[in-house]
């Protein structure tokens, strides 16, 4: 997918940019959740995987310029920056405090300003509506001067309500800056309430087109599909280029998404611990297309990228290591040409490390091998090819094998271990429960030995065993016969993204309740905990809450 980092990995970065984000506003007391969380992707994946840019030398003469406009997202932008190398991210927890080099909006570095500011922010931000004028001199600037450093803008849709935006848009235009890419945000909620009752922004893509603009629109919480913008906008010539990214204002935790009052406010530092593990627990849905009615691969992709899924499970059976026959390499390559979504590839096939090179040359962004097929040296060799080209390596074992006692050396840089729940060899057979007693102690087994990484849960999952092995630890699953068995895709994925919620739901009630809050975060929640309140038991308890 063009990624220059593996695809879990960036997940993870983006992950511990919300987590730390919480914590400094938290600490603070004030801050600004919303526009920090709609655009962690958006800063994450131009931080993590595409900028040209050095955290050892933030003045690099070649290095591409990022202009945070939208510069109430600091608490998002200096933990992106700290997640990058620029600083120590334990540094978020002094946010806004007397003395701190992280103020409420972000300060340009400089060697004066170096008690004010931290290395990296290359403009000072407050009042909105100025930084793409900023990009535009330093775009046009380079260009005159024949660099071929790039520029890339964050704005949001509130801040469009600013003349000077559409200025700045119109001199981009005029002078054919395609060294420069302008984000949107486009979260549809400012200050004080949706964009689109204060000041109706759209048709906003026409706008940009009309201005001379070349325009793509993404969703802005998937960074394959942030990825392939940006790819694409280093492709035009004569045009700025602007992306469209739709996002959610407060996104990631769930009772602040798409809710105003979270534009500036900060949550009770008592509730940090919960809105961390909320952060932790993100889950990924990957149905399994060798599931349901014979191959039609292409099709199945199509119908579950139309229902948002997370990325495609692709299992790859070579009739030796299990009695079945799938696909290989080459099919895999012709459906790389249909999506952006990320291939999650599942190789049941004996000497991987002698085929790994066509699905690294399939451009899949998840490969996994048996553990049971291979030696020490053989994963070590695999686990490092994958990482040298930006794809992130996994580990499978079957339900009656153990992880082997070297894997214990290679977990710094794993991104995935299957936990088999299912003999593997093909889709549709019954979930085993006896693997979740062995799930749960490898998930704590191996985060205390340094493990970062996401379980994922593959064979005979459906929306009663997703809870099951949600509560055991697991963040990915595998899904066939449950999504493409029973002919109502649209309705099984609900299902099993409602299991997943409710699962969730569970354990921050449990830890609320642990630390004492347990009122205070269902008063909190109240609007989010309804649907499943009949299922949590909480009903009575929930009603009461006024
Ligand atoms: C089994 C495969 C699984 C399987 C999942 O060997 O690895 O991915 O296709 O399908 P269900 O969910 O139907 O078990
Ligand atoms: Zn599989």
């Amino acid at each position: 997918m063009g990624f220059n980092m593996r695809y879990l990995d960036l997940k993870r970065k983006i992950r511990d940019v919300r987590m730390w984000a919480i914590q400094g506003i938290t600490e603070a007391g004030s801050g600004h959740p919303g526009a920090s969380f709609s655009a962690a992707e958006i800063m994450g994946t131009l931080y993590f995987s595409k900028m040209r840019h050095y955290p050892s030398d933030p003045g690099w003469g070649e290095r591409d310029y990022f202009i945070n406009s939208k510069a109430h997202s600091a608490p998002g932008f200096y933990s992106t920056l700290a997640v990058a190398g620029y600083f120590q991210p334990e540094e978020l927890r002094t946010l806004r405090q007397l003395g701190s080099r992280l103020q409420g909006h972000p300060v340009r570095y400089s060697q004066h300003q170096k008690h004010h500011s931290v290395p990296g922010i290359e403009y000072s931000g407050g009042s909105e509506g100025i930084g793409l004028s900023v990009g535009v001199g330093i775009a046009l600037a380079n260009k005159l001067d024949g660099r071929k450093n790039r520029v890339f803008v964050l704005i949001g849709d509130g801040e469009s309500n600013e003349g000077q935006i559409w200025e700045a848009s119109m001199a981009a235009g005029k002078f054919k800056l395609d060294n420069l890419v302008t984000i949107l945000d486009r979260n549809r909620v400012q200050q004080d309430g949706f964009t689109e009752d204060i000041m109706p922004l759209d048709p906003v893509k026409d706008k940009w087109a009309a201005f001379n603009w070349q325009v793509f629109e993404v969703d802005g919480h998937r960074v394959e599909q942030i990825v392939d913008a940006l790819n694409k906008a280093a492709q035009v010539h004569d045009k700025p280029v602007m992306i469209i990214a739709n996002t959610v204002k407060g996104n990631g935790i769930r009772h602040m998404a798409n809710n105003p009052q979270w534009h500036g406010k900060a949550p009770p530092k008592r509730q940090t611990e919960v809105l961390l593990e909320e952060l932790e627990s993100e889950c990924l849905i990957a149905p399994s297309i060798i599931a349901g009615e014979r191959e039609n691969y292409e099709d199945k992709i199509r119908k579950v990228e139309r229902e948002g899924v997370d990325m495609i499970h692709l299992d790859v059976m070579d009739g030796q290591f299990v009695p079945n026959t799938t696909f290989f390499a080459d099919t895999i390559k012709k459906l790389r040409r249909l999506t952006s979504l990320p291939f999650d590839t599942h190789l049941m096939i004996e000497n991987p490390v002698k085929k790994i090179q066509d699905y690294i040359d399939a451009r899949c962004d998840i490969i996994t091998v048996h553990a049971e097929t291979c030696t020490e040296n053989e994963f070590r060799e695999i686990q490092e090819r994958l990482i040298d080209k930006g794809i992130s390596p996994g580990i499978a074992i079957n339900p009656g094998t153990d992880v082997p006692k070297w894997l214990y050396d290679c977990l710094h840089n794993l991104d995935v271990v299957i936990v088999m729940s299912v003999n593997p060899g093909s889709a549709g057979q019954k979930f085993m429960s006896e693997v979740l007693a062995k799930m749960v102690v490898l998930n704590k087994q191996l985060r205390e030995h340094g493990f970062r990484g996401y379980i994922e849960a593959d064979g005979g999952i459906d929306a009663t065993t997703l809870q099951q092995a949600y509560d055991a630890g697991a963040r990915i699953f595998v899904a066939g016969a449950a999504v493409y068995g029973g002919g109502d895709i649209h309705g099984a994925l609900l299902q099993l993204r409602h299991k997943a919620a409710v699962g969730l739901e569970r354990r921050l009630l449990n830890h609320a309740t642990q630390l004492n809050i347990r009122a205070d975060w269902m008063k909190a929640r109240k609007h989010i905990l309804i649907p499943y309140a009949n299922e949590l038991g909480i009903e009575e308890e929930l009603h009461a809450i006024k």
